[in-house]
C-alpha cells in the first residue's frame, strides 16, 4: 500500500498547490488494516495501541473499535488520549514519570502503570496511597530483561537486552518482586510484567523475544510463589521502508502467540504496537517546486521537507513515494523538467540532511508535479522539527472520518497553511 489509495490520490490531485504539503490519511484503510490485525490475534491477547506512533485524535478514534486500550508514555499523551477516546483503558509507561504526571494518571483512573525504576515504584506507592486510599493500582514492572545473544540483531531500535535507560535492571527483579508481594506497598497490585525490548523485528524474531519474556517472567513469578495474570510483550512489529509492500506477518505472529498461550492456560498476553498499525494509512503529499542537475545528479526540490516528515532523516532511509503527474502549468515561464533519470527528492530546508528520497526513477518529473510519500502514518509529523526555517505547516486530511473531529492541537495554522478537513 505504498501507492496512495484512490481516495488519497484524488484528494492529493484536487488540492490547490497553496494547500500543499498535506498529510492525507485514509481512515477506511486504517480500519480495515486494524480489523485484519485483530482477526489474527488469538483469545487472551489484548491489543493496545502505542499512541506515540501517531496520536492524531482521528487516528485514535478510528482504532478504537479494534483495540483493547492505549499505551501512553507522558502526561501530555495521557491527557490527550483520555480526551480523544474517553473511557478507554490506558496503560501509562515511559521513563522519567514525574510526580505530577503520576497524580494526573491516578486522577484519570489509569488502570495500569508500567513502572520503570525502583524510585518510581516508591513514588507511585505513596501517591497511590494519597490519591486512591481505598483502592489498589495495577502495576506491571518493566524489565530490561536479558535475551539470547543476537536475538535483537535484526531490529531497527533496541531499547533492551543491553544497558539502557528503559525499565528495571533484571538483577533487581527479585527485590522488586519481593516489594510487590510482601505487603510493603498495599496500594499497589502486581498484575504482571512488561517488557518492550525492541522495535523493527519480523514475526519469527519477535515471537522468539516474546517467548523469552514470558519464560523469564513465569520463572520469576514461580520463585516468589505468585501467579502472573498478564505479560505485556511490547510492540516493535517491523515496517520495512526498503521493501514497502512487505508486511509484518500478523497471521504467523498470532499463531505463535496462541502456541505460547497454550503452555500457560491462565495468562493474558498484551501487545502494544505503534508503527505497524498506523504507518500504512498516511501519506505526506507535496509538489515539486524545482528540478535541476548538480554535479551529474538530478535533484527535485519539493514544497515542505523533513521538518514535516522527519522519518527518513532519523531512520536513514528513502521514504517510499509515488510521483503524480499534473498537466496544468499556470506560469508564463517554462517548466523545468528531468526525463529518464534517477532523482533525489529534497525539501526546502537549508541543510543537506533535508532529503526525503534518493534515486527515485522518474520517466519525467516537472515542477508542478506532485509526490505522495507513503508509510507516513507513524512517527512522521509528530516526531518532526516543525519550526525550523518557519515554513508553513502542512494541511491535515482525514478521509473516511465520520465527521469533523474537534479538539485539534495544531492550530493556529502558519500563514499559507491549509485548513484541516
Ligand atoms: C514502551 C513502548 N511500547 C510500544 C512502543 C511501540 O513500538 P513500535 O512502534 O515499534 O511498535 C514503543 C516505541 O518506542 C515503546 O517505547
Amino acid at each position: 500500500m505504498t501507492d496512495p489509495t484512490d481516495a488519497v490520490r484524488d484528494r492529493v490531485l484536487a488540492l490547490p498547490s497553496g494547500e500543499l504539503p498535506a498529510y492525507v490519511y485514509d481512515l477506511a484503510a486504517l480500519r480495515a488494516h486494524a480489523a485484519a490485525v485483530r482477526a489474527c490475534l488469538p483469545e487472551r491477547v489484548e491489543l493496545y495501541y502505542a499512541a506515540k506512533a501517531n496520536p492524531e485524535p482521528e487516528i485514535l478514534a478510528a482504532l478504537s473499535a479494534y483495540v483493547d486500550g492505549y499505551e501512553v508514555a507522558s502526561g501530555g499523551e495521557l491527557a490527550h488520549v483520555a480526551e480523544a477516546v474517553p473511557g478507554r483503558p490506558l496503560a501509562f509507561g515511559g521513563p522519567g514519570k514525574t510526580p505530577a504526571e503520576i497524580v494526573a494518571a491516578l486522577d484519570l483512573g489509569v488502570e495500569r502503570f508500567h513502572v520503570e525504576s525502583e524510585y518510581e515504584l516508591r513514588m507511585l506507592a505513596e501517591l497511590a496511597r494519597q490519591v486512591r486510599p481505598g483502592g489498589r493500582v495495577g502495576v506491571l514492572p518493566r524489565f530490561n530483561l536479558p535475551v539470547a545473544a543476537g536475538s535483537l540483531a535484526g531490529s531497527s531500535l533496541a531499547m533492551g537486552g543491553r544497558p539502557s535507560p528503559f525499565g528495571l535492571d533484571p538483577a533487581r527483579a527479585d527485590t522488586v518482586m519481593g516489594l510487590l508481594t510482601d505487603g510493603t506497598y498495599p496500594h499497589l497490585e502486581l498484575k504482571g510484567v512488561h517488557a518492550h525490548l525492541v522495535s523493527g523485528l519480523r514475526a519469527p524474531e519477535l515471537l522468539a523475544v516474546a517467548e523469552s519474556i514470558v519464560d523469564w517472567s513465569v520463572r520469576l513469578a514461580e520463585r516468589h510463589g505468585v501467579h502472573l495474570a498478564e505479560v505485556n510483550v511490547g510492540g516493535g512489529m517491523t515496517v520495512d521502508y526498503a521493501a514497502p509492500d512487505e508486511r509484518f506477518d500478523w497471521a504467523a505472529y498470532g499463531t505463535g502467540l496462541a502456541r505460547l498461550l497454550a503452555r500457560h492456560s491462565d495468562l493474558t498476553l498484551r501487545i502494544e504496537p505503534g508503527r505497524a498499525l498506523t504507518a500504512y494509512c498516511g501519506w505526506y503529499a507535496t509538489e515539486v517546486l524545482d528540478v535541476k542537475p548538480s554535479h551529474g545528479e538530478e535533484f527535485a526540490v519539493v514544497r515542505g521537507g523533513t521538518h514535516h516528515l522527519r522519518t527518513p532523516a532519523t531512520k536513514g532511509h528513502d521514504q517510499p513515494c509515488t510521483l503524480l503527474k499534473v498537466e496544468d502549468w499556470p506560469h508564463p515561464w517554462d517548466r523545468p523538467v528531468v526525463r529518464g533519470e534517477l532523482v533525489t527528492l529534497a525539501g526546502q530546508l537549508c541543510t543537506p540532511k533535508d532529503v526525503l528520497a534518493r534515486n527515485v526513477p522518474a520517466s519525467e518529473l516537472r515542477a508542478g508535479d506532485r509526490v505522495a510519500f507513503g508509510l507516513a502514518g507513524a512517527y512522521a509529523w509528530n516526531i518532526s522539527h516543525h519550526d525550523f526555517l518557519m515554513h508553513p505547516r502542512p494541511g491535515f486530511h482525514f478521509l473516511g472520518a465520520p465527521g469533523r473531529v474537534s479538539g485539534r492541537h495544531r492550530v493556529p495554522q502558519a500563514p499559507g497553511g491549509a485548513p484541516q478537513t
